[in-house]
């Protein structure tokens, strides 16, 4: 019995007779000599059909595959240090499953194609080798952040999709029919996560969130997965600690086991050692205001960040940069006041280095019920919605903080990729909702 096996363990079974199962990467024909590229989703291996060695019949299928043709390919494995991947495949036998008539070939050509009808075609473009090494770069930072939480005792709690309230402000709510009732696609699972704080200790959630934003730039989406830690107890301090670790922890995986794909991408990943180390700077709203005005910004003490601001500010340090203390006007309904300056705000936003700006925004909560209610008010937001989140503060009232980090973000920092488009495999942006 012939193995069935996948690309990327082909060093396994050098000399032994193997199938594999993909599609046609590309072709080049040289005499009697045949080069199929071949795909599997793990990997590329280049296979070697020689005239002499294979049937007429199988030499003809072979020269005349097409690009993401699908079939079953038999051969033996042979150890070549010239082969990219340092193997390639004698081919005795191909067996088509389905090939793309000439006529109408694949649409993806290896040559360059525009962004926007490469974007029409997502479902086709994930296939390419830059979007496979995005998707597992993906993967891996998911998967370490659930190492990272799970190992430090929190316990993932999920949080709804529908909503009866807004989270971070009603401007960017997307609105939905419910019922005979309407709701809101969730912003954040932070209300959530704050009651299962009261119930765990430690706690995060990690889904998709929705914001009705009007902004067509490189850094957002109208829905996107945001990982959200919430901790009872803690103060600005310990959660600025813990966003730190947890980004240093990210960068230090991805470096370890996604090489491959950081080299496909071309990710100078000299920029991203240093991110392995603690602590990162931390400056306060004040010096972060300091700094863009010698930038010559138009910034004033009170104003919240542009996008030029953030590029600004994120290009002035080596390392991921913690800025705490906000004015409370441009921060959210929850956001806990410093007692010592009560029209600051305890956040903080983390910005990525390289100009990549946000990726983390969080800080500690209001604790107390009268304040809470006060700042319902101020922001004019619906009481009867909050209810059940003021009973929190009614019932075993704590002190408590967290973040949230949007993954898109943080993995096009990661990547070196130019929009977070291409870090979710379907982006759903103000001007595009398909594939
Ligand atoms: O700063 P934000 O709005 O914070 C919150 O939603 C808090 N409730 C989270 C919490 O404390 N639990 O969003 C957090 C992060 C940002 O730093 C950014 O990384 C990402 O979410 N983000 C976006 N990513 C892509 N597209 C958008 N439109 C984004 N908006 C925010
Ligand atoms: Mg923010």
């Amino acid at each position: 019995m012939v193995p069935t096996i996948e690309i990327r363990d082909i060093a396994q079974y050098a000399g032994q007779k193997v199938l594999i199962q993909g599609w046609l990467y590309n072709l080049r024909e040289s005499g009697k000599l045949l080069f199929p590229i071949f795909r599997d989703g793990t990997g590329l291996l280049q296979g070697v059909v020689a005239k002499s060695a294979v049937s007429p019949e199988v030499f003809e299928r072979v020269k005349n595959l097409t690009q993401e043709s699908s079939l079953r390919a038999e051969g033996q494995v042979r150890e070549d240090k010239r082969a990219p991947g340092g193997f390639e495949l004698d081919v005795t036998n191909v067996e088509i499953i389905q090939c793309i008539p000439p006529e109408q070939p694949y649409p993806i050509s290896l040559k360059e194609h525009g962004i926007e009808f490469l974007m029409d075609h997502r479902h086709l473009w994930l296939r390419s080798s830059r979007q496979r090494a995005i998707l597992g770069v993906r993967h891996e930072v998911i998967k370490a952040a659930r190492d990272f939480f799970d190992d430090r005792g929190f316990t993932l709690v999920d949080t709804p999709i529908f909503t009866p309230a807004a989270c971070e402000g009603t401007t960017t709510l997307f609105e939905v029919n419910y019922f005979d009732d309407k709701a809101y696609l969730t912003q954040s699972g932070q209300l959530y996560n704050e009651a299962a704080a009261a119930a765990v200790g430690k706690t995060y959630c990690f889904g998709p969130v929705f914001r009705a934003e009007k902004s067509k730039t490189r850094r957002h989406l109208t829905e996107f997965w945001m990982l959200e830690p919430e901790v009872a107890f803690a103060g600005l301090d310990e959660i600025c600690a813990l966003a730190e670790q947890l980004v240093a922890s990210l960068i230090e995986r991805v470096l370890e086991n996604r090489q491959t794909e950081l080299k496909t991408l071309e990710r100078d990943i000299t920029k991203l050692e240093p991110c392995r180390e603690l602590p990162f700077p931390r400056i306060t709203y004040d010096e972060a205001v300091k700094i863009l005005q010698s930038h010559g910004s138009e910034i004033q003490w009170g104003g919240d960040f542009g996008g030029t601001d953030e590029t600004i500010l994120s290009q002035h340090f080596q390392k991921p940069v913690l800025i705490t203390r906000y004015p409370t006007q441009v921060k959210a309904f929850y956001m806990a006041p410093d007692p010592e300056r009560p029209e600051l705000a305890l956040c903080i936003d983390m910005l990525a280095p390289e100009g990549y700006g946000e990726i983390i925004g969080g800080g500690e909560r209001i604790a107390g019920y009268d304040l809470l209610v006060k700042r319902l008010e101020e922001h004019a937001l619906p009481r009867e919605a909050f209810e059940w989140y003021l009973d929190l503060r009614r019932y075993g009232a704590f002190p408590h903080s967290g973040f949230g980090m949007g993954i898109e973000r943080f993995v096009g920092w990661i990547c070196g990729l130019e929009h977070v488009r291409e870090t979710i495999p379907f982006p759903r942006m103000l001007y595009r909702l398909t594939p």
